[in-house]
């Protein structure tokens, strides 16, 4: 199966799970069913619903691959290709009702990231790409899909920095002081609670660059293809893949200045 038929799956998948999150999400306030690794990480019984739902879709298509999803576990398969998958990147605004969460689906083949879709659930924008092909925006209402650049900001001093805390105490204690150390060097910063729409968010050039630590693969991986193949430079702390230890990213301009005042302001 070529990687662009392995794309439209996801796609398919990733707009069938957002119909159902929005049919599924009540007014006000969503409950929460149960909290993971912290007790603010929650779940919803609608990331469960959503998650099941591209479980099922996914494993009818291609009963042979592998799939792991934020809230169902790991299984593995025997086909070489693997979907990483949360159903819904930024469960504590979807509990509260602010308009910034997502589908997110990475396709992996021979454990490396070849397709990505991270579809915005309330503005219904989708994002995808295709590794070594490019990165597209589609915003609703069938227009054509729009291949998406890195922005070209040079200036750290004017940087608009994107970030996220884990659900750690200790960890985000030290998230935050790393970020006061930031703060007066940059523009601002932006924490929208959603890491893929973050990294999509850099793609299309709304913000200037992104810093997060403990980020899941789940969290990251449609991401950073996409990031990517826009022109993102996309790393970790001592290696060139991003890992849960961190991620770095800017456009090819802003990159190393940025990176050094990560390391500086002590992530
Ligand atoms: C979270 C969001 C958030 C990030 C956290 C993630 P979830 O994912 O991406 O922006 O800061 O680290 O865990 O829990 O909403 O799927």
């Amino acid at each position: 199966m070529s990687h662009e038929t392995l794309l439209t799956l996801a796609r398919d998948t990733a707009h069938e799970a957002a119909d159902l999150i929005r049919e599924l999400r009540p007014e006000g306030r969503v409950d929460v069913a149960a909290t993971k690794t912290s007790p603010t990480d929650a779940v919803t019984d609608v990331d469960t619903a959503a998650e099941r739902l591209i479980r099922e879709r996914i494993g009818a298509a291609r009963p042979d691959d592998g799939f792991v999803g934020e809230e169902g576990g790991r299984q593995s398969g025997t086909s070489g290709v693997d979907w990483v998958v949360d159903p819904i990147d930024g469960t504590v605004n979807f509990v509260y009702g602010v308009p910034a969460y997502a589908v997110s689906i990475g396709v992996e083949v021979g454990g490396v990231v070849r397709a990505g879709v991270v579809v915005d659930v309330p503005l219904r924008t989708e994002y995808t790409a295709l590794r070594g092909e490019g990165a597209w925006r589609r915003d609703p209402g069938g227009g054509p899909a729009v291949a998406m650049q890195a922005p070209v900001a040079s200036d750290l001093t004017h940087a608009l920095v994107a970030t996220g805390f884990g659900y750690d105490p200790e960890q985000r204690a030290r998230q935050a002081k790393a970020l006061a150390e930031m703060l007066s060097r940059v523009r601002d910063i932006r924490r929208i609670g959603s890491a893929a729409l973050d990294l999509c968010s850099l793609a299309a050039g709304r913000v200037d660059a992104y810093v997060e630590e403990g980020l899941q693969p789940w969290d990251r991986a449609a991401g950073v293809l996409i990031a990517r193949e826009a022109g993102v430079v996309v790393t970790g702390r001592h290696a060139d893949e991003p890992d849960e230890s961190l991620v770095v990213a800017a456009g090819p301009a802003l990159f190393e200045q940025f990176r050094a005042l990560v390391v500086e302001s002590g992530f």
